[in-house]
Parts: structure tokens; C-alpha cells; sequence
């Protein structure tokens, strides 16, 4: 068998060590122990854990990068990031768009995330965002997958033009449609929005992915609207419900009526830990409400869940830094997801369960998946979250495109070694 790459020793995250996987012409060929075979490229994982490409499925990359332009968010609430963004939207150039989103894909790539569904505003007439990610999406396509969603940031019927941008955004080759009824003027102009939205989806033949319910009122129900839209059209498994904030704050009893209608309507759900976190609870005093939906009962209903890392230093969110790690790990602790198995989803959920969300082909580690991995300075997911572990090699259609040294802080104590890399310690827990 003629490889190109051979990956030796490899963890894998379902739990498998010692495995081996051999690739050629970008593709997986093989993958089992002790591959009797050479390449001209050969990894030793030495026992660490090898996974897929980290998933970002809920982005805003029209804006990453922007923090402070032209001004800080003073109250911390998404309302006031909304009305940021519209003070810098006219100011925005092409230009500007595509060094900061090229600047934020440099970061990503480093830290091994190789597809970001973005969503990009639709509510600039100029369509600046569109065009700029469009043409980005098919020149970063060797090393990063770029989905782009239709986002009509100041509401698909408020905004007077919505409509219009959205069928020309479809005509520049959106790949999703997309939406925020909790923003419409009321919850009737919310929930036509859904409708209209979907019937636009089925209508094109393009999946949904929603900003739905992102506030702390528990009364803001457009995902139910946004379920049945998906079973009345026979859209089920196209359609994204993001944020899906308000379940955190509704009543038990609707909830158990709400969840098996989104099992009906194969609903796949991206929750965004370090924003939801951070945004909501504003206007609570105490107890102050987290804000995350109900990661722990979607995923038992059976499902797909996923989390998203929505901002990177904008009008939203001041921090962020590429790390889907950092996500998994906020995730992990706002849904106090402790359990072995919950911690392990929590991994999953920012790479496989996102790939889902986002449809993408040839991802995994099966024989002909795409020779796409990241080797993690890590025994498995759960170290991988504990450690946010260093990306030692990216590794994209079978060539490496990153790489960072493993972290080794030199040690100046007296009968102790050297140096240490937080990722030594591997506690014996299966
Ligand atoms: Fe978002």
C-alpha cells in the first residue's frame, strides 16, 4: 500500500490506543494497530490523543476582531451589541472585513478549528460582509471549511430590505438561511418570520440555522414555532436551532412538551456557552440566571448538540481566542456536565456533533474520511478539556499546517525537575 502520511500510536477519542492511520492523496486508507507499512511522513503520537478537526458551528465572522470599534458594550447585554454593530456597519469596507476575518482564520487554523459556520449580517444593503466571506470561503477552502448563513442581524421583517438582501445574498451563494425572531417588534412579527424563513429554506433547498430565543424570557417560544415550521415542511435534520436561551428560564411542564416536538422535527441545537454565560441574566439582580439551554435534556431526548463559540472580541463579547477547547470546557461548567460520559459529549460536542450540525462530509477518522487531524498534547478528550491542550500538529488532507511546541515552564526548585508541561500529570481514571 503506497502512504503518504502514517500517524503511529495514536488515542483515539472513542477510546482506542495504540492505533496507527495511514493516509494518501488526503484521504484515511487505514486505520488499526501496528500498520506494517512506511511513509514519507511519519507522526509518532506516542500514545496522545489524536481526534477530527475542532467544528466551530455558530460564528459571526463579520465581526470578529472588531472589539472597541467604535466603542466598548458599557452594559454587557446583546441589545447594546446589536446597536454597536449598527454604528460600525456603515463605517465597514471590504477591506477592513477581509483583514480582520483572514487575521482570525491565521488564529484558528493554528488551534486545529478547520470549519466556522458563520453567520454574516444581511442588513448592510451593500452586502460588503457577503461578498467579502465568499470570496475568503473558496480562497481558505484548502485549510478551512466556510459556511456561510444569511443573518438578518435587525430582523427579517423589521428591516425593511431584509427580504430583498436575503434573495440577493442567495444569488452570491449563501449556504444557509438564517434568522432572530426573538428581535422581530413583536412575538406574532417573530413567529411569521419563522415561517416565512423556512418556507424561503424549502422553497431553495437550503438547511436553517436560527439565532432563536436569545433572551431570558421564558414567554419567547419562536423555537416551538420553528419545530413545527420544520415538520409542516418537511424540512427535518436541516434545521439548527442557536442559543435556544429561553429554555433556560420556561416552565417544567412546557418544556415536556416542547422537547419531543423538536425530536420530531430532528431539531439539531448549538448552544453557545461562553456567550449565553455572559449575555443573559442582565437585568436579573439575584439568583442571576446562567442563561445556556438545556444542554443536559436535549442531548438525553437524543438530540444533536452541539456548542458554538458565536464571538471572538466584538460589540458582544470581549474575550475569545479560536479555542474550541475553552467553549467545551465553559460548557462543560455552566451545564455542570461532571459526569465521565457528559465531559467526554462535551468534547464531542465541538467536533463531531458540530460537524453534524454543519453537514460536513468526509469528517472523522473512518477509512476514507479526510486525512484531516489535530494531535493533541493529551492522554484523551476529557485531559484534551481539563489541559484546553496544546495542538502539537494540525494536520490537514494528510499534510501538516500548524504546529506548536508542547508547554514546558522551566522550574527553578530545588530538588525538583527542571521543567514541567501541565499535560505530564495523566490521572489513571478510565
Ligand atoms: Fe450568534
Amino acid at each position: 500500500m503506497s502512504l503518504d502520511l502514517i500517524l503511529r500510536n495514536a488515542t483515539l477519542p472513542d477510546g482506542r490506543r495504540g492505533v496507527d492511520i495511514g493516509c494518501a492523496a488526503g484521504k484515511i486508507r487505514v486505520v488499526g494497530p501496528a500498520l506494517d507499512a512506511t511513509a514519507a511522513t511519519e507522526i509518532d503520537a506516542g500514545g496522545r490523543l489524536v481526534s477530527p478537526p475542532f467544528v466551530d458551528p455558530h460564528f459571526h465572522l463579520d465581526s470578529a476582531l472588531s472589539l472597541g470599534m467604535p466603542r466598548l458594550n458599557q452594559s454587557g447585554t446583546l441589545l447594546e451589541g446589536i446597536a454597536i454593530w449598527s454604528e460600525l456597519k456603515p463605517q465597514l469596507t471590504q477591506e477592513a472585513i477581509l483583514a480582520r476575518a483572514e487575521a482570525y482564520c491565521d488564529l484558528a487554523i493554528a488551534q486545529g478549528l478547520l470549519a466556522v459556520r458563520t453567520h454574516v449580517d444581511i442588513c448592510d444593503d451593500r452586502l460588503l460582509a457577503v461578498e467579502a466571506l465568499a470570496s475568503l470561503r473558496q480562497r481558505i477552502k484548502p485549510w478551512l471549511d466556510l459556511q456561510l448563513v444569511a443573518f438578518p442581524q435587525d430582523g427579517f421583517l423589521r428591516y425593511p430590505r431584509a427580504a430583498e438582501n436575503l434573495a440577493r445574498a442567495t444569488r452570491l451563494g449563501i449556504d444557509v438561511i438564517g434568522g432572530i425572531p426573538h428581535f422581530e417588534r413583536t412575538m406574532a412579527d417573530g413567529a411569521a418570520s419563522v415561517r416565512a424563513l423556512c418556507e424561503i429554506a424549502a422553497a431553495t433547498g437550503l438547511p436553517v440555522d436560527m439565532h432563536c430565543d436569545e433572551t431570558d424570557d421564558p414567554l419567547s417560544r419562536h423555537v416551538e414555532t420553528l419545530a413545527a415550521e420544520t415538520v409542516r415542511l418537511g424540512l427535518q435534520g436541516r434545521v439548527t436551532g442557536s442559543h435556544l436561551v429561553s429554555m433556560h428560564s420556561m416552565d417544567n411542564y412546557y418544556v415536556s412538551k416542547l422537547i419531543p416536538l423538536m425530536v420530531e422535527a430532528e431539531l439539531r441545537v448549538v448552544a453557545n456557552p461562553n456567550i449565553n454565560i455572559t449575555l443573559q441574566g442582565r437585568f436579573d439582580t439575584y439568583p442571576k440566571r446562567r442563561g445556556m439551554t438545556r444542554v443536559a435534556e436535549l442531548r438525553a431526548a437524543g438530540l444533536t448538540v452541539a456548542f458554538g463559540q458565536d464571538c471572538v472580541m466584538d460589540p458582544w463579547y470581549p474575550l475569545g481566542n479560536a479555542d474550541m477547547l475553552d467553549v467545551a470546557n465553559m460548557g462543560l461548567h455552566v451545564g455542570q456536565l461532571t459526569g465521565r460520559d457528559a465531559m467526554k459529549f462535551c468534547f464531542e460536542a465541538v467536533t463531531t456533533n458540530a460537524a453534524k450540525v454543519m453537514g460536513l462530509e468526509g469528517y472523522g477518522l473512518a477509512e476514507d474520511c479526510n486525512a484531516d487531524f489535530v494531535i493533541l498534547d493529551a492522554a484523551d478528550p476529557i485531559e484534551a478539556l481539563r489541559l484546553r491542550a496544546t495542538r502539537l500538529f494540525v494536520i490537514r488532507r494528510g499534510k501538516v499546517i500548524a504546529r506548536t511546541p508542547a508547554r514546558a515552564a522551566e522550574l527553578r526548585v530545588e530538588g525538583r525537575p527542571a521543567s514541567v508541561n501541565p499535560a505530564s500529570y495523566a490521572p489513571n481514571v478510565a
